[in-house]
């Protein structure tokens, strides 16, 4: 069931509870019960919620932090810490965003509802499709009291499309190995491109050979799974450029021969992160008003290890016609990557953006949070470090040192798909993504291996897939 977010002058008579936002350093109105919020140890942090009575109503005291570390991105964390608390009511109301406004100097209206209705919905969302018991989630409807402008609601629908999207990428990720093939997924994003008006192209085991798709049929070799190619197009009127967004499809990443240890194997049905974001980013670029042309490259495949599996030693051929021994067969993000980003290149688009849960390299350097970012062009990496920075994504640079490249030679082919086992793993894969970037088109390669899951629950996520990227990648587009 759909969420209603609508905003209204006061709160509706309907309302079962209002959620009202406090800074950490100012004095709280004194119609809240200050005394049992100071005895109960209420310190409103950004993202601590409290349930007290007032006026012989609920009320959900919101922490939005110190009022001089405020910004618009901080209500995505106030309205999911509301939502989460508030999941047992159907209705309710909340001045967060005038209770911000009135003490934040020159915030953006818009921007702020549209974060907020973004966390309302993050903060909501539970993936209850195996338990016998769902999980109890009652919330339907949020008034944001205060203002009813239009920036206002317009910031309300694109945060409620964009948190949609990242939602979508969520479900795609926490769905298990086992039930999301590659032909399963692929039909969900058909499914979604036909809802989104997007143009969309499926291609099949046959379709993958007739295209020379190498690197994903060989990483499909070992899987009783047929793999998927999917290619979406959103096409808005009058498009000021062409952008290619490329996501890693791998639903389960058993390491192939080279297979991975019980404990490393446990969560990767999420392997598919990059291209869930992708699809969960493609499915909202319509609503938020994209002005550009996007085109969207999943390759789909799982990595398993049966009895005509790719050998260690393998040599595989890329579409674009390079060669790369396989040594280590987990290493096949980027043998499916190479297929998609030389298809993507072919069609010359203005910059192109891949996301994969690639590395646990890029993990160990950033940790679970951030994601490693690379590029071959300045200009195109600051664009996406500042569309990720205002989308409250958090991505740092990584270099892409041409030295390293030797790592990669081979005695037999164009390159191994692995470098030397001395550190700096997330270089070296996105060294070998670069070697498919067509000529003089500006790049960035998104390293989501660690943001992409989460196994602590945090405000505006649960346990399980982020949907982390939708945000970066949807404001990349829009804001073009
Ligand atoms: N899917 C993994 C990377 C990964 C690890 C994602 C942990 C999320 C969490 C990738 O396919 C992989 O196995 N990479 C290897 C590469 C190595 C064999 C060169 C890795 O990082 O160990
Ligand atoms: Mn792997
Ligand atoms: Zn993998």
């Amino acid at each position: 069931m759909a969420l209603t977010i609508t905003t209204a002058r006061s709160a509706p008579t309907a309302a079962e509870l209002i959620g009202v936002g406090v800074f950490s350093d100012l004095d709280r109105p004194d119609s809240l019960p200050n005394a049992l919020l100071d005895a109960r140890g209420f310190d409103a942090k950004l993202g601590k919620a409290m349930t007290v009575e007032a006026d012989g109503g609920l009320v959900v005291v919101i922490g939005l932090g110190k009022s001089d570390e405020f910004t618009e991105q901080s209500l995505r964390r106030a309205g999911a810490a509301l939502a989460k608390t508030a999941r047992r009511q159907k209705v309710i109301a909340t001045t967060l965003l005038t209770d911000a406004a009135s003490v934040v100097n020159g915030m953006n209206p818009g921007l702020g509802a549209q974060c907020l209705a973004e966390g309302l919905e993050l903060g909501r969302y539970v993936h209850g499709t195996y338990k016998s018991k769902a999980p109890r989630q009652d919330l339907k409807k949020v008034t944001i009291v205060g203002s009813t402008a239009k920036a206002v609601k317009d910031g309300v629908g694109l945060g409620q499309a964009i948190a949609a999207g990242q939602v979508l990428a969520r479900d795609f990720v926490n769905e298990p190995g086992g039930s999301l093939t590659p032909a399963e997924f692929a039909k969900q994003a058909a499914a979604m491109a036909k809802k989104s008006g997007l143009s969309c192209k499926v291609m099949d085991l046959a379709a993958i050979k007739k295209a020379k798709l190498g690197g994903l049929l060989g990483v499909n070799r070992g899987s009783d799974n047929h793999p998927r190619f999917v290619e979406l197009t959103y096409s808005p009127p009058k498009p000021k450029a062409t952008i290619a967004f490329v996501g890693k499809g791998i639903t389960f990443d058993a390491g192939g021969l080279s297979i991975k240890p019980g404990n490393g194997m446990m969560t990767m049905k999420m392997d598919m992160g990059g291209a869930a974001a992708v699809i969960g980013a493609m499915s909202c670029l319509s609503a938020a008003k994209v002005p550009v042309r996007v085109r969207a490259y999943v390759p789909m495949t799982d990595n398993m290890l049966g009895g005509d599996a790719t050998r260690p030693g393998d040599v595989l051929k890329i579409r674009n016609g390079k060669t790369i021994e396989v040594l280590n067969t987990d290493a096949e993000g980027r043998l499916i990557l190479a297929d998609a980003l030389s298809l993507a290149s072919e069609a010359k688009p203005d910059a192109i953006v891949d996301l994969a849960t690639l590395t646990g390299a890029a993990v160990g350097a950033l940790g679970p949070k951030i994601a490693a970012l690379m590029s071959n062009d300045e200009e195109f990496a600051e664009k996406v470090e500042g569309a990720a920075s205002d989308a409250g994504e958090r991505v740092w640079r990584l270099p892409l040192p041409a030295d390293y490249k030797s790592q990669m030679d081979s005695p037999i082919a164009d390159m191994k798909n692995i470098g030397k086992p001395m550190g700096g793993g997330a270089l070296t894969a996105g060294l070998i993504l670069q070697e498919f970037v067509g000529e003089g088109i500006p790049w960035v390669h998104l390293d989501i291996a660690g943001p992409a899951w989460t196994d602590g629950e945090d405000v505006e996520s649960r346990k399980g897939g982020t949907g982390f990227g939708v945000r970066t990648l949807v404001e990349l587009a829009r804001s073009w």
